[in-house]
């Protein structure tokens, strides 16, 4: 029997979590009208949010003229809002724009809905998705009133890490603690409707090198051989390339001379593809990402050079929107935070962000180091792990992250685990067979199997995780990691996490949170402190580079996530600890000690 809880959120906005209680059911089978909730700690986007959030077309890489976004107050049946829950409806009603050309298809596209979603409209079920953080889109042509209103109904079943679920969640728990966070639920990235021809591009690759050489897959529905052309421009808008070509097969030309796209030149180029009547728009930058030797030592190359990569872990969380940033502009400030420091690279950690997301760094000049979201890694791998159908679908899930985002430019390497968190650890490691696998799938990045602890020799990276001191490109190292493999690259995929405890009203307001601030890995009382263990842990780092096989490194971490209270500023982005001046200077010195090796 189900419940009428009111409509509360902001759907696309606010995830579910346990903050989110209204409180108020009602016994009728109509909802209560909506009202906006307060969060336990907002941040200065907050109140920006309004009625309809996140208002931009959200997939940049694939831009058709007719779209309309269905963000906004949704209905939530059956105890939303409610921690633990974890089968729920969400429902809207919408109707076609009139303005639109007739005779066209109408695609329903959801961005991301966690973790299962069934779609219905009109009472008939259109579709069904597995997995928190993909696109799925439902031609819905056959069952809509083109002339009134129509009814869009989702059934979302969402486990998280309750047992015996084993399913790629990244920090999300049901009993946040310390490093494990609150869970998002259901719909939490926007939902749109689209116009597109009968005949249409469904998805494309763009993969474009420091030769001018672009590699294009044009994806169409039907699998035929359709007449496709495709237009690059540059950036006042002139035509600098014209090709013409077919859907549904790989083929590549040339663009004489392009300007490269890096961190300190971010270059991107507008692409125009016509299908038959379908005519849609994306963009690519020119970059090669791989792998070389520079003076004895195995380093990660950009464009034939060795970039020395400084970013930090970036988790995603926010404490109005749970999984989704408030607004466009408060998700640019994370990034701009970091690239004002100096910093060339995140570390997008066991969570894949909207697209916008990527377009940011894309644009702004920021590598970013890709994480597949982790089985539960609060489950024993010794009494309990993902057995063989589980393992098959986060498998599965892996492709389709690639897939999805492999034409970021800025994405330049894949990780598959985290720290052992969801990775079977006999011998024959899955890693092995995964990493072949994304090497078929995107042959034109770095993988970094095993990212802390479990290394068995895959991939491209040797990864250290150590708190608080480095131990990047080193002999001596700490067990579950292992010492530098010099036949890779010596990365440091977690350092630092030196935390500070922040004033009451910057402190997520959660007993079970605030008792676990003591596990942060070092507590410094003041900010004086917090800022001298940065400069020397940065110190150690550069020594690192100067002398070993160290060719970049994750500073832990952007912002403070509940009661882990180690981040660049706090958890509502209201108070930024780092002393700007001498973080900017500590890692200049990073990049003068790599470019010294270079
Ligand atoms: C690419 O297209 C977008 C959207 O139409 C536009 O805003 C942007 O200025 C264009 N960029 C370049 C480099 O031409
Ligand atoms: C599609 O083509 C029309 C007509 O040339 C043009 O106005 C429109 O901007 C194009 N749309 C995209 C997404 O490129
Ligand atoms: C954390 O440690 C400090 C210093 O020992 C102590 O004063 C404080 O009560 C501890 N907090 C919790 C929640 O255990």
């Amino acid at each position: 029997m189900f419940v009428v809880v009111p409509t509360l959120i902001a759907i696309s906005v606010f995830c579910v979590g346990s903050w989110a209680v209204s409180g108020s059911h009602t016994s009728a089978n109509s909802p209560a009208p909506y009202r906006l909730l307060t969060p336990l700690l907002d941040t200065p986007w907050t109140a920006k949010v309004g009625t309809l959030p996140w208002p931009q077309h959200p997939r940049p890489l694939l831009y058709r003229d007719h779209w309309q976004t269905l963000n906004g107050i949704w209905t939530a049946l059956s105890g939303i809002m409610v921690n633990g829950v974890t089968y729920m409806w969400f429902a809207t009603t919408f109707t076609t724009p009139s303005g639109w050309p007739t005779g066209q298809r109408l695609l329903l596209n959801f961005e991301a809905v966690d973790y299962e979603a069934t779609v219905f409209v009109n009472g008939a079920q259109v579709g069904f998705n597995r997995g928190g953080y993909f696109r799925f889109t439902v031609d819905i042509t056959d069952n809509v009133n083109p002339d009134g209103e129509n009814a869009l109904l989702v059934f979302v079943f969402d486990p998280t890490d309750s047992s015996p679920y084993h399913i790629p969640n990244g920090k999300q728990t049901t009993s946040p603690s310390h490093i494990f966070y609150t869970p998002c639920t259901g719909i939490w990235q926007p939902v749109w409707l689209e116009s597109a021809p009968s005949s249409y591009i469904t998805s494309m690759n763009f993969a474009a090198d420091m030769e001018g050489t672009v590699t294009a897959t044009i994806h169409s529905g039907t699998g035929g051989s359709n007449p496709v052309e495709i237009s690059i421009l540059d950036d006042d808008g002139s035509v600098v390339s014209t090709q013409s070509a077919v859907s549904d097969e790989t083929f590549t030309f040339t663009v004489p001379s392009p300007k490269l796209w890096s961190p300190d030149s971010p270059n991107l180029y507008n692409i125009t593809v016509k299908m038959g009547a379908d005519n849609v728009s994306s963009y690519t930058g020119f970059r090669t990402i791989s792998s070389g030797t520079v003076n004895g030592i195995q380093r990660p190359l950009l464009n034939g050079k060795f970039v020395f990569q400084f970013g930090t872990l970036d988790q995603g969380y926010w404490p109005d929107g749970i999984y989704l940033p408030p607004t466009l502009e408060a998700m640019v400030y994370d990034l701009g935070l970091l690239k004002g420091l100096g910093m060339n690279m995140v570390r997008k950690h066991i969570k894949v962000e909207p697209d916008l997301f990527y377009q940011a760094c894309d644009r702004l000049g920021l590598l970013v180091i890709q994480d597949m979201p982790c089985m539960p890694a609060t489950v024993s791998m010794e009494t309990s792990p993902p057995d063989a159908a589980e393992q098959a679908e986060f498998e599965r899930q892996i492709e389709v992250l690639i897939n999805e985002h492999k034409s970021y430019p800025s994405i330049v390497t894949w990780v598959i685990y985290n720290e052992g968190w969801g990775q079977l650890r006999e011998a024959s490691h899955p890693e092995f067979p995964i990493t072949t696998r994304i090497r078929e799938l995107d042959p034109t990045r770095l993988i970094d199997a095993t990212t802390g602890w479990f290394d068995h020799g895959a991939g491209d990276f040797s990864d250290n995780h150590h708190y608080a001191e480095p131990q990047c490109g080193t002999p001596f190292y700490s067990t579950p990691s292992s010492p530098y493999d010099p036949n890779r690259i010596g990365l440091q995929g977690e350092f630092g996490g030196i935390g500070h405890i922040p004033a009451a009203e910057n402190l997520w307001p959660v007993q079970a949170a605030i008792d676990t601030i003591n596990q942060t890995y070092e507590i410094n009382s003041d900010l004086d402190s917090y800022n001298y263990r940065a400069h020397v842990l940065l110190g150690l780092l550069r020594d690192q580079v100067a002398r070993f096989a160290c060719s970049g490194a994750v500073w832990t971490q952007t912002t403070d996530v509940e009661g882990e209270v180690n981040g660049l500023v706090t958890y509502d982005r209201r108070f930024v600890r780092v002393d700007a001046i001498q973080w900017k200077a500590d890692i200049q010195a990073l990049y003068a000690a790599a470019g010294a090796r270079a």
